[in-house]
């Protein structure tokens, strides 16, 4: 363990030494990627210059800027993504990284408008310690969406809402698992209901596009009693509404919550029983992902995103890997059109951009009503 552990070190300092020459060699570092990001920009054969890939770009995903001078400065924002993007792919050559939807964003604007979660020290009072699991017994593969516990995938659209998704679609497949019907739930009843915290602690109360956390909405759900369907309290991707709640149109309910230990095959087991887990990752690698198993040599373990944890995988797809052949499978909260079609794979093994540090499982109330 410590063997690997140190070699793994050594491994990702000697590459991070080959990724960031001297800054003055950037340029021709980024002019050999032309290839790699020419083929995650829909492989039309056209001269390669960032004016083509940025009106690629604009027609994909419908942009248009109201001023030549947004213009101008969204242009330059997607010149220097696709240098990250490059970079990105450097450092982590079993994804493919390039152009998405979020390419004129900077970090900044990114993890404001897309993002959401925040942190908060103590755990709600009702949270327990989910119960440690056998592990022997295992599959070697396991995804709830083959099992009809997963729904289709969300958009949280421009608003920092990311902790309510992860918080339904753990609900979703509690409810799933407890009565057999998979209830889409809402996440604007989370967004415009829920400013629970932890009292001595102000600045973690869950604020609607302005951020929130996993445990404090499961905490807040299972005080009010439960949540609407999604239908019946719409997503409006944004927090200037009022509270709607109508307790009479409670559709799943929260029997208990748990945090999973940092034991990657707790984490397993806790999914394959209890259905999928709400997690927090950091997402910077995300920004740039198109597909494939992301496992960065180096990740921040800065918790900045809340997603739903809903599967695992193996297979090989880095074969200078040691034991890391198996992945996390990840839904995401920017659509179809973002990834594997909504669908984040990153690789277990290390706690890779700290998707084990905060793990939460639900149980669902039984009903049989409705
Ligand atoms: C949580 O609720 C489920 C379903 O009602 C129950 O089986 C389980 O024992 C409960 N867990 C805890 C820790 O109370």
């Amino acid at each position: 363990m410590d063997r690997r552990l140190s070699l793994l070190l050594l491994v990702s300092s000697l590459l991070l030494a080959l990724s960031f020459p001297a800054a003055s060699a950037a340029d021709d570092v980024e002019s050999n990627d032309e290839s790699l990001i020419r083929q995650v920009v829909d492989g039309e054969q056209e001269p390669n210059d960032d004016h083509h890939h940025f009106r690629l770009f604009k027609r994909r995903f419908g942009k248009s800027y109201a001023t030549e001078e947004e213009h101008n400065y969204r242009f330059s924002v997607f010149k220097s993504n696709l240098r990250r993007a490059s970079r990105h792919q450097k450092l982590d050559p079993s994804a493919v990284h390039g152009v998405t939807q979020f390419c004129d964003l900077t970090p900044a604007e990114f993890r404001r408008n897309h993002l959401g979660l925040k942190r908060r020290l103590r755990l709600p009072s009702d949270a327990n310690k989910a119960l440690i699991l056998p592990t022997e017994d295992l599959p070697t593969d396991f995804d709830w969406r083959e099992h009809g516990a997963v729904a289709p995938v969300k958009n949280q659209g421009m608003c920092g809402s990311c902790w309510s998704f992860s918080t339904t679609g753990a609900m979703e497949g509690a409810h799933f698992l407890a009565t057999g019907k998979l209830e889409s739930l809402s996440e604007q009843q989370l967004v415009d209901c829920d400013h629970e915290c932890d009292p001595d602690e102000p600045g973690s109360c869950d604020a609607g596009c302005g951020g929130g956390l996993m445990n404090s909405a499961l905490e807040y759900t299972l005080k009010a009693g439960g949540l609407m369907r999604e239908e019946d309290y719409p997503y409006t991707g944004n927090d200037r509404g009022t509270c709607k709640f109508d307790k009479t149109k409670v559709v799943a309910s929260v029997a208990n919550f748990s945090v999973v230990s940092l034991d990657e095959d707790q984490i397993a087991a806790n999914l394959v029983k209890n259905g999928p887990l709400a997690v927090a990752i950091n997402a910077v690698f995300m920004q740039t992902y198109v597909g494939g198993v992301s496992c960065p040599y180096i990740c921040s373990k800065r918790l900045d995103h809340g997603v739903l944890l809903v599967g695992y995988g193996s297979g090989a797809y880095a074969p200078i890997r040691l034991k890391e052949k198996s992945y996390w499978i990840i839904k995401n909260s920017w659509g179809e059109h973002w990834g594997e079609k909504g669908f984040y794979k990153i690789c277990r093994g290390r706690n890779i951009c700290g998707v084990d540090s905060m793990v939460s499982t639900v149980a669902a109330v039984h009903t049989t009503s409705r």
